[in-house]
């Protein structure tokens, strides 16, 4: 069966999904954005956890326990700081989501879910940004099989619309990711 890819607007820390992503800093202690909801709806054990894996570069990815929240697992990735994007910025993005989907099937992760990785307080174009995520995505699940679902969860309708027209595209149909 080939895997489900689709877009759709809500709340990542709510979704019944087996690993959510998490779109962390270098020290993984959490922060704003989905960081700090993620914190804050997994639990203060999910920090403890966190506080053990002695950080993360960026462009890698680490798993820890999801606690309270409906997935099972959360995928802490660490995005780059926009730079204007020459700084190798869309490498970096890339290798958000391919070590997520990774460190994902290594687990036997059927069902992940992915933020708008460093469009937030990292001030990634979305529009550039979306473009990395579905077509890196969709490269290596090409790889990685076994998955049933991936989901771009976005926070707003307007981030919503970008993904949909992206992933409507017939694959290679957008610029590469990097
Ligand atoms: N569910 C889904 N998406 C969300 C949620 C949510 N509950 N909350 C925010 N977003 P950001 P970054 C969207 O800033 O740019 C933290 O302090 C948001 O609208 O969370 O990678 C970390 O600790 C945007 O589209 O992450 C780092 O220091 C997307 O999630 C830094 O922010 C990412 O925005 C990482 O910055």
């Amino acid at each position: 069966m080939p895997t489900t890819v689709r877009a759709l607007q809500g709340d990542i820390t709510q979704l019944p999904v087996q690993a959510i992503v998490n779109a962390a800093n270098a020290s993984l202690l959490g922060g704003g954005g989905v960081d700090g909801a993620i914190h804050r709806a997994a639990g203060p054990q999910l920090l403890e956890e966190c506080r053990c894996l002695g950080g993360c570069t960026t462009g890698d990815a680490k798993l820890t326990q999801g606690y309270r929240l409906p997935a099972e697992y959360v995928i802490h990735t660490v995005g780059p700081v926009w730079h204007g994007g020459d700084r190798g910025e869309p490498a970096l993005l890339a290798s958000c989501y391919r070590r997520s989907l990774e460190l994902a099937a290594a687990q036997g992760i059927r069902s992940l879910a992915f933020p708008s990785i460093s469009t937030g307080i990292y001030g990634y174009p979305l529009a550039l940004a979306a473009q990395v995520a579905v077509s890196t995505v969709r490269a290596a699940l090409e790889e990685l099989a076994d998955f049933d679902e991936v989901i771009f969860c976005c926070f707003s309708a307007r981030d919503l619309q970008v993904y949909q027209r992206l992933l409507a595209a017939p694959p290679g149909a957008q610029p590469s990711s990097a």
